[in-house]
């Protein structure tokens, strides 16, 4: 029988004592977001170095202008005239300085190994569920200097706010941030309010914005939060750029934002540091949402 002594909580998951994440998960439950050192998730910075270079260049590709840590974009790009711009987090004008690029799991290895992380898969799992945890969206966010970034509300938001109020205490969505450069207040680091996710609604303004604060770290760094947490980026104001990689967790019961269940190819789940975990979290064993009907028909008794 276990038994409660000073200082130790009984109700801890081995997983998370074994890999000495108490901190981290402190932090999380309090705070509603933990910043994870390269030393303690492991993902080497000889990696993170190689997914900065692919970005670059696939970064190129997508838009035409080749792009620098230095100067972000060495010519000047144009969003599309359809495009929401800024106007998708409020109701100013002004071009953003930032795009996706979306559906990574698929473009390289490296970027499934780092969905399998395991502290990152701890520390989701404590906030969704150990069992009912699945991938959301594998995403880069690349960002460059630009005064207006998401306008004055720092395009506060928590990432479960589709979901209906009222919201308990398991998250339904959590979200991680790789940070492939280093994040800093100038240098257009993510916003967040802390112990927000207790609050268990959507942000309210402009309360929300006098009370976020950056969350600094160097390049290298994890960043976990709760699906409740509110959270946006302060503006670029400084040259160069900051990357980040976004893998987004949801409950099973949660749609996900790429297809990832349904579409990803097989194959290239068994390319990647633990092909089980991935195929788990990517959800391909699942019952719903089901593309056949499989449940067993009684038919008459034959004589
Ligand atoms: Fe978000």
């Amino acid at each position: 029988m276990r038994e409660a002594t000073i200082g130790t909580p009984v109700r801890i998951s081995k997983v998370i004592s074994d890999m000495k994440l108490e901190p981290y998960l402190l932090q999380l439950e309090v705070d509603g977001l933990a910043i994870v050192p390269p030393e303690v998730h492991g993902f080497g910075l000889d990696r993170i170095d190689q997914m900065v270079e692919f970005i670059l260049g696939k970064a190129e590709e997508m838009t035409g202008s080749p792009f620098t840590l230095e100067n972000g974009p060495e010519l000047k790009l144009k969003f599309p005239a359809n495009s929401r711009g800024l106007s998708a987090f409020s109701d100013e004008e002004g071009q953003p300085s930032q795009f996706l690029i979306q559906q990574l799991g698929r473009q390289h290895r490296m970027f499934r190994d780092l969905a399998v992380n395991p502290t990152a898969v701890a520390l989701i799992r404590q906030t969704i569920g150990s069992k009912s945890t699945r991938f959301s969206s594998h995403n880069s966010f690349v960002k460059w200097q630009g005064d207006d970034g998401y306008g004055s509300s720092l395009g506060l938001h928590a990432d479960q706010s589709g979901l209906p109020l009222p919201w308990g205490r398991t998250a339904l969505t959590a979200n991680t941030n790789w940070c492939l450069t280093d994040y800093t207040l100038e240098g257009g680091a993510l916003a967040y309010v802390p112990g927000s996710h207790r609050r268990g609604t959507r942000p309210t303004f402009p309360q929300a914005v006098k009370e976020a604060i950056p969350v600094v770290a160097p390049k290298g760094s994890l960043i976990v939060f709760h699906g409740a947490t509110w959270h946006g980026a302060f503006p670029r104001k400084i040259p160069g750029m900051r990357i980040s990689v976004a893998n987004y967790y949801r409950h099973l019961m949660v749609t996900s934002q790429e297809d990832i269940q349904g579409s990803f190819p097989r194959e290239l789940a068994d390319d990647c540091d633990s092909p089980e975990l991935f195929k788990e979290l990517a959800g391909f064993s699942d019952g719903f949402p089901y593309q056949n009907p499989g449940q067993p028909i009684p038919r008459v008794e034959s004589k």
